[in-house]
């Protein structure tokens, strides 16, 4: 397709560096960003693919504290750790920089030094929370509270995750810090805004007039109801010790706003890249697009879009393809509760798997609602689509061809209406597939490589080569030919969803994988080429393997409880007459067994040293009847008797309840005399 662009800079949100990345970020961000640049490669297009870790803020600085190390510690440990995730994924960045760096302090200053010098800030002084206890300002991730347009309790004092609205600190309802939990005071300090609403007409224009039909609707909405509500100035400049220090006179112990200097760090990092770094940030005919996740539409297509507006030199995105969220198993994926499929420990326990995972993260992409991850999804997709679909159709050209013509690609001879049906299907879908991907439908563009898939696996199924080989060898060669060109389109058209895959595929047809323009024809292989050896692109994924990650998060979220658990407040008081008056006795059970017809109920037979009664016990979620005879309860003897299920209960075993409901006897710590009292 051709495009009015000579360069793309293409940027994925720099993650920040205070933890690992799961497929939350792989499906939102990354996998999206990835498969477009590789499509833009395969067209031969210029581009230059921008990501890096974003050091600063106080997302780093609070979960340095938590370890125990300093930010600088922190920030090494988990650039590493995320850089090499998306190696393993083939995340094909062209460079992976980080926020640290020498260049980039100095890009971002540079930057902020000219808005300033422009007098493009305001310099205001204002009353801002401060923590007594912590003796710091609280900004940002440092202060919670109540958010005034949605209620949720949890707000950040920049922004809202729950409705997404940008906010000042002094915008919370009930602020309470972070850092000490107290409730902070008001002091003085002096700050540098950049006066939002003194561009809200320009931005109005450019997006709201201009990228009305472009812009996908929840980025187009979510930016328009913003520019609708009204902009206000935004501080740029934050009191922190840790981050881009504010390059002035008067500023000392302050930094740059986190959300300042790191989409900057797109900037920085292609300076980093190459010499030529301008062109693809200042031409006009550098088509500039931003991948990103919902929670930073407003930094992307205001905030920044203002600064770069402010600057003067730089282009403007031309379009933000910012995906909803993923969540997993029905829940939020959330880091602090550990809700989340690591990437890296993903593929310890699917080694080589990788692209079965971005396969799966991008049929079920969020791209225009939040999605969920289910395990059963992910063997199903496997199973179903990659190795039955795709491998089938795959293996079954590559083996036929071995095994009829010791791997020469043979001949096409006459065609019928059904050959020639099939090769004009291949020969539109290359088309049918970049329109998708030019408009970052990327789930939709998959859904057609795998329909080619599908076509010639029942293009084979329909034709029966096997069958014919004994009594029309000519047609057969005619069939396998149209099969092995088809595989070798899928291998083009496959290769910036499923790059490993494609590598493998490209050895099996001895040819590496082509440009995007050769694919859809009839003769990409050459008869009598060689093609290589069969192996197998996917296998089955067992029961086993998905029920043990089933397991994992079933044991996540009980260890979450147990973590949250809190005892309930004590109940009133009472006197030791009151308490004299229960008669508790420790007695051994004899019998055990189900009442018939409920769930949970035991009827037991317990020796109470007084006699042998019967007790109707709520526990028959938690023991087995045969395990529990022969132990030891504690049993309050003279409740008054009642009737349940038409059996007459006499007396209450004492239980003990944990935090996930689950039930144990109160039991002697030695063995007791049948009878004997407990007071
Ligand atoms: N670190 C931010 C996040 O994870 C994203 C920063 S994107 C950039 O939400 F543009 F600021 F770099
Ligand atoms: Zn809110």
């Amino acid at each position: 397709m051709a495009e009015n662009y000579k360069r793309y800079t293409v940027t994925a949100a720099l993650p920040y560096a205070n933890g690992p990345v799961h497929i939350g970020h792989l499906a939102g961000v990354y996998l999206p960003a990835d498969i477009y640049v590789r499509y833009l490669r395969a067209q031969n297009r210029d581009v230059k693919f921008i990501c890096g870790s974003d050091e600063h803020g106080v997302p780093i600085t609070i979960r340095a504290k938590k370890e125990g190390i300093t930010p600088q510690q922190a920030v090494d440990k988990y650039h590493e750790l995320i850089k090499q995730s998306f190696e393993d994924f083939n995340v094909s960045f062209d460079i992976y920089d980080r926020t640290s760096s020498k260049i980039h302090h100095e890009t971002a200053s540079d930057f902020f030094l000219k808005l300033y010098n422009d007098g493009k800030f305001i310099e205001q002084t204002t009353q801002q929370y401060y923590d007594e206890e912590a003796k710091q300002f609280l900004a940002d991730r440092y202060i919670v509270g109540t958010c005034p347009k949605c209620g949720n309790e949890n707000a950040y004092g920049d922004q809202c995750e729950s409705c997404g609205s940008t906010l000042n600190a002094t915008d919370l309802i009930n602020p309470k810090s972070t850092l000490s939990g107290a409730v902070p005071v008001m002091r003085e300090t002096k700050h540098w805004y950049l006066p939002l609403n003194e561009y809200e007409a320009w931005l109005r224009e450019w997006i709201v007039e201009g990228h009305k039909s472009d812009w996908k609707p929840n980025v187009y909405g979510q930016c328009k109801s913003w520019i609708d509500q009204g902009l206000q100035p935004r501080a740029v400049t934050r009191d922190l010790d840790w981050g881009v220090p504010v390059p002035v006179k008067g500023a000392e112990g302050k930094v740059l706003y986190v959300w300042f200097d790191a989409p900057i760090g797109y900037i920085s990092a292609t300076k980093a890249l190459t010499p030529d770094w301008e062109k693809y940030w200042k031409d006009k005919e550098t088509k500039l697009v931003h991948f990103i996740g919902k929670d930073n539409i407003v930094f992307h297509c205001i905030i920044f879009p203002a600064m770069l507006k402010a600057h003067g030199d730089y282009i403007l995105p031309d379009n933000v393809p910012a995906n909803e969220f993923l969540n997993l198993e029905g829940d939020k994926i959330s880091t602090s509760r550990n809700w989340a499929v690591w990437l890296h420990e993903y593929l310890q326990d699917f080694p080589g798997k990788g692209d079965v995972l971005r396969y799966m993260l991008c049929a079920n992409a969020p791209e225009t609602k939040d999605n969920d991850f289910t395990w059963k999804d992910y063997q199903s997709r496997n199973n179903n689509e990659l190795l039955a679909i795709l491998g089938n159709f795959i293996n079954r050209a590559v083996v036929l061809t071995q095994k009829y013509y010791n791997g020469a690609v043979p001949e096409r001879g006459e065609l019928t209406d059904y050959d020639k049906e099939v090769l004009g299907v291949l020969e539109g879908m290359p088309l049918v597939i970049s329109t998708y991907l030019e408009r970052y439908r990327f789930r939709d563009a998959l859904s057609e490589l795998m329909n080619l898939a599908r076509l010639g696996n029942k293009y084979l199924a329909d034709t029966e080569p096997w069958k014919l080989i004994k009594t029309d060898e000519e047609r057969v060669k005619t069939i396998m030919n149209i099969a092995l060109q088809i595989s070798a389109s899928l291998n083009i058209l496959m290769e910036p969803f499923l790059p490993a895959s494609a590598q493998k595929l490209s050895n099996m047809l001895n040819k590496p994988v082509g440009k995007w323009a050769e694919a859809g024809a009839a003769d990409l292989l050459a008869v009598g080429h060689v093609i290589g050896t069969p192996e197998l692109m996917f296998e089955k994924i067992e029961d086993a393997a998905v029920e043990a990650q089933v397991q994992k998060l079933l044991d996540t979220k009980k260890a979450n409880e147990a973590a949250n658990a809190v005892a309930e407040p004590a109940k009133e008081n009472i006197t030791f007459e009151e308490f004299s008056k229960m008669d508790i006795r420790i007695g051994t059970i004899l019998a055990a067994e189900k009442v018939a017809k409920t769930k949970k109920l035991l009827k037991l037979t317990i020796d109470t040293g007084i006699d042998q009664r019967t007790v109707v016990s709520g526990i028959a979620e938690f023991f087995n009847p045969e395990d529990i005879i022969g132990q030891q309860v504690s049993i309050l003897v003279n409740l008054a008797p009642r009737d349940i299920k038409g059996i007459t209960s006499q007396g209450m075993i004492l239980m003990a309840e944990n935090s996930d409901g689950s039930l144990a006897f109160v039991q002697p710590s030695k063995q007791i005399m049948n009878g004997g009292g407990v007071s």
